[in-house]
């Protein structure tokens, strides 16, 4: 095993898919972790598939015995999700996200050389205390209105300290640890919008599921009002903007967490350019408190200019080409493959 292989946990899931694919296209050779079996088109891209449970600890044995020099850890519950278990969340979001620290730590020592661990993290981190503090927050930074509301968005900021806890503080008092240390990167991602995949259990999954539905001809009934406004982002952006972190000097950044964004849409604006690509759409709206609820606590809008000025991050999809170029010309295809098989 070359001593530069990548681990990719929660290999399985949205971020996932995508990611592995751009990453076999670097050449670069992939260890990935799931607790679901892979999908053979995306399991054929990995040099090793480990499927398991993040908290089980024979996986970390496992991983311990395999050298990787790059963490992308994805595996997560997400936010509706995680309000219906509130416990399991905790243990795989939080209990998975330490056992996953401590091992990549333990092999950034065996190493001798620092391990760059990616922690895709969340707009659940804030919590917008009322529907005025969110139409008035505008640009929201990552360091203001850091209260949510959430379990996931919980398990998400503190995950951001304890990656900061082993990046910082543990390196120092660990006399032992010569070079090898963790280098803790964390992203702050806005709703994702896939064209090849469906997010589970998240609660900006109104915009990818409105779409997917559409595509294959089927009603929809959206679980929050048209007015709901969050920034979101494509995923080639994301996947770009997780590779670009990744790979910037670290003498470049002035900070551990940084938010992206792209574009932001309400869900009605969604709505209409999912009827615009799929013109008979069948859109209706049936808020569901609960979730409307949670996203209701999310910002409007990001300031990602820390991302800009640190890393060079610029996203390539803003609305209209996101609509009109790469989902509608990729969840066509997609659908019309599912069709004809
Ligand atoms: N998209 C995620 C969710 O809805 C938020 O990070 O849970």
């Amino acid at each position: 095993m070359p001593t530069d292989a990548v681990l990719v946990t929660g290999a399985s899931g949205e971020i996932g898919h995508s990611l592995i694919e751009a990453l076999a296209e670097r050449g670069v050779t992939i260890i990935a972790t799931d607790i679901r079996p892979l999908p053979p088109h995306i399991a054929r891209y990995c040099s090793e598939v480990l499927k398991g449970d993040i908290l089980d600890p024979l996986l970390h044995e496992a991983l311990l015995h395999r050298r990787f020099g790059q963490v992308f850890h994805l595996a997560a519950i997400l936010s509706s999700q995680a309000e219906r278990e509130p416990e399991r969340a905790h243990q795989v979001n939080v209990e998975g996200t330490l056992r996953l620290l401590q091992t990549s730590h333990r092999m950034a020592k065996l190493r001798g050389e620092p391990i760059v661990f990616l922690f895709p993290s969340s707009i659940a981190v804030y919590g917008l205390p009322s529907l005025e503090a969110k139409r008035c927050a505008g640009r929201v930074r990552e360091d203001e209105y850091l209260r949510p509301m959430t379990m996931y968005g919980a398990n998400k900021l503190y995950c951001e300290l304890l990656g900061l806890y082993y990046a910082r503080f543990y390196r120092r008092l660990d006399p032992d640890d010569g070079a090898g240390w963790l280098d803790f990167r964390a992203l702050r991602f806005p709703g994702l919008l896939s064209a090849f995949t469906l997010p589970t259990g998240g609660t900006s999954d109104y915009a990818p599921e409105m779409l997917h539905a559409a595509a294959q001809g089927q009603p929809y009934r959206c679980f929050v009002r048209p007015d709901t406004t969050i920034p979101f982002m494509a995923m080639p952006d994301a996947v770009r903007a997780l590779l670009l972190l990744a790979e910037a000097a670290p003498s470049a950044l002035q900070q551990h967490v940084y938010n992206v964004t792209a574009f932001s849409a309400s869900a009605e604006e969604i709505a209409a350019e999912t009827h615009q690509l799929f013109p008979n759409s069948s859109i209706t709206f049936d808020p569901d408190p609960r979730r409307q609820a949670i996203v209701d606590t999310w910002p409007e809008d990001l300031d990602d200019s820390a991302a800009r000025r640190d890393w060079g991050w610029r996203p390539e999809y803003p609305r209209h080409r996101t609509f009109q170029e790469y989902l509608a010309v990729n969840i066509r295809r997609r659908y019309q493959k599912t069709y004809s098989l």
